[in-house]
């Protein structure tokens, strides 16, 4: 996945004399609706066709083509389906072409549910889509599927092109028809203007010139719309909102804030405000490569001087006290999965939102949505090309608006912490605020006056491994020697946790990650009450044991693998379990048809296949004095 989400601002480019607006468009169909013909009718007709293509075109037209005598207009675009047959991969293809009133850029995206993820990406850099309807076949389950998807990545402006209307022979009541079914649909999705246009891109009758054969049509052609189209305005007309990307301190003169004005506008003597703090000033300057402005607008690049020093950082987003954006820690956003590996609520992702980076979780999945109906549907995970509306909590509190009120603000993505990759793209709904009135109480014993009475340092000594791997009973043995060094211990095991506080999970992926972030939650609280924590469970998932080692301080998690292999564990089978996931009856089995991820940075590594499980405890127990946990 190489196109991120949320999108970037659109920018006019800054040359002298009149700029051409430039407008992006996404088109939502598929090869069988004649995307590829209007894509290719458009760039035909606005002249971006040189004289050796067009013959080219015409040779190719006559082997390949689908028209007859005609131009196959279709072949000058590559279609992405033909792309993909091929073994090539891409996401989003993006065509560029102008008219003298405007530029155009066009992404294309394959229409197919298994491309949604594609074409929320295409629609999230886009600020009008052109939905194409088959004349003959009407509002199909993809009609609703592309409209969904382009209001939920905020396109606010539709034109339902009914093409294919010589083969309805032109007729005004079909096309009333189509129109009169789709608006129906469309009301609930909140678009600000649906324009409907007869077309045919094959003959280009209404796409960039106007038809002789529709008298009663007069709306415009599809260009002359695109060309007036005022979408720009949009995102002017939004409160000022200034990401800051990095802080710009040459010398101890000058201090600036880099970034990209993500919308509304700015100019010099304008109060501020640091979104999260609150603090405020007064923007004294604004500096360009070319020079200071007087002003700035969405999409310009410029550095911000204010006039006091206050404490602002790469992440902060500075705003008008008047209009400020909301700032909390929990929100519900919809979610749109793009990994192959699926969303897991309780799971640690790191969340890009403007130009913050902040770990942070899906709380709860409220409910997934099916595409095509539209309907709700209970879930537990995401899968890819899944959307569902969540709950999502951060590490510390963003600033943010609503998507459906700006993009800019109120889109972010979710990365996986492994390979770095997008893995899922978010628009937020609105704030929670649910527990902003607890507060943290300070204790009088705290763990430094624990620590002084107990002797020795807390500490999570997490066993990882197979069933059978004897972590357990290697913890156990652990337990006994430091119950007898007067160590203040507890053990969490994996099979009695799950008899009480863990009763409720099984053993799918997103109820191991539920396990494993309950068990840390109470491991932090042992270790803040000064015990040493042992904990032994398979805990599969490297993302898991991550997050229960951040839950502590530096040195505080100590991961042991038991490293014994899954021929050893199935071997001793001691409950019996394995030989009865061989048999299909228990699902989800480790090492059988579910993954375990072998630790990379195990404080200490085990096998109890060639040494006993005394050996390994009197491993753990020198380890624990040579970190000094225990002296
Ligand atoms: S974890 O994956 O969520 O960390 P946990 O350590 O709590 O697992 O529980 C593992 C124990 O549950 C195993 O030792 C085994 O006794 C039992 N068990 C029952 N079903 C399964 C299964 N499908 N996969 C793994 N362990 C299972």
């Amino acid at each position: 996945m190489t196109a991120q989400l949320p999108s970037e601002v659109v920018v006019s480019a800054g040359t002298a004399g009149p700029t051409k607006s430039l407008l992006r468009f996404l088109t939502c169909g598929s090869v069988d609706d004649g995307k590829s013909t209007l894509i290719g009718r458009l760039l035909y007709d606005s002249k971006l066709i040189h004289d050796d293509q067009l013959d080219a075109l015409r040779r190719d037209s006559l082997k390949h083509g689908t028209t007859g005598e005609d131009m196959d207009l279709a072949l000058l675009v590559d279609g992405l389906e033909a792309e993909r047959e091929q073994g090539i991969t891409i996401d989003v293809a993006y065509r560029f072409f102008s008219t003298p009133r405007r530029s155009f850029i066009v992404a294309d995206t394959p229409g197919h549910e298994q491309y949604t993820r594609n074409m929320a990406t295409g629609a999230s850099n886009s600020e009008a889509a052109v939905i194409l309807i088959d004349a003959r076949k009407g509002v199909l389950t993809q009609t609703r599927r592309h409209s969904y998807i382009c209001a939920l990545l905020g396109i606010r402006h539709v034109v339902l092109a009914v093409n294919k209307i010589d083969l309805v022979d032109f007729s005004a009541e079909r096309f009333h028809h189509i129109v009169g079914d789709y608006f129906g649909f469309a009301q609930t999705l909140g678009f600000a203007s649906v324009t409907p246009i007869p077309i045919s891109a094959r003959y280009g009758e209404n796409v960039t010139s106007r038809s002789g054969r529709m008298g009663w049509y007069d709306g415009p052609t599809l260009l002359e719309y695109l060309e007036s189209l005022d979408a720009e305005h949009d995102l002017a007309e939004r409160p000022f909102r200034f990401p800051v990307q990095w802080v710009n301190r040459p010398n101890l003169d000058f201090r600036g804030y880099s970034g990209t004005v993500a919308s509304g506008a700015v100019a010099v003597g304008d109060r501020v405000i640091v979104a999260a703090s609150g603090r405020e000033s007064v923007v004294s300057r604004i500096v360009t490569a070319d020079g200071d402005l007087r002003e700035a607008r969405a999409g310009s690049a410029v550095t911000l001087a204010l006039a006091d020093e206050i404490d602002i950082a790469r992440g902060d987003v500075l705003a008008p006290a008047a209009a400020r954006p909301e700032v909390v820690d929990q929100f519900a956003a919809h979610v749109l999965w793009m990994a192959e590996d699926a969303m897991l609520p309780g799971r640690s992702y790191l969340m890009r939102i403007g130009t913050k980076y902040v770990p942070a979780r899906v709380t709860t999945l409220k409910h997934k949505i099916d595409v095509n109906t539209l309907e709700h549907i209970a879930a537990k995970t995401l899968g890819l090309n899944e959307i569902g509306l969540c709950n999502v909590a951060t590490a510390t509190p963003v600033a943010f608006d609503p998507y459906a009120e700006n993009r800019e603000t109120g889109g972010f993505i979710l990365i996986d912490r492994y390979n770095n990759s997008t893995a899922g793209a978010g628009m937020i709904a609105f704030g929670l605020r649910r527990a902003t009135n607890v507060h943290r109480q300070s204790l009088t014993i705290d763990r430094d006056t624990r620590l002084r009475r107990n002797g020795h340092k807390p500490a999570i000594l997490w066993f990882t491994g197979l069933s059978g791997s004897g972590k357990s009973t290697i913890a156990n043995l652990v337990e006994k020697e430091l119950y007898g060094l007067g160590a203040h211990t507890y053990l969490l095991d994996g099979d009695n946790v799950r008899h009480g506080l863990n009763r409720d999970l099984g053993f799918t992926d997103a109820d191991r990650v539920e396990n494993i972030r309950r068990v840390g939650e109470v491991a932090r609280l042992f270790v803040d009450a000064g015990l040493i924590v042992l904990c032994s469970f398979i805990s599969p998932f490297r993302a898991e044991r991550r997050m229960v080692r951040e839950l502590v301080g530096q040195g505080e998690f100590i991961e042991v693998f038991d490293d014994t292999p899954l021929e050893e564990c199935i071997r001793r089978d001691p409950k019996g379990l394995y030989s009865r996931a061989k048999e299909g009856k228990i699902k989800h089995f480790t090492g059988i048809d579910s993954p375990y991820e072998v630790p990379e940075h195990a404080e200490l590594v085990l096998s109890t296949r060639h040494s006993t499980a005394e050996d390994a405890a009197r491993r753990v127990i020198a380890d624990l004095r040579a970190r000094q946990i225990i002296s």
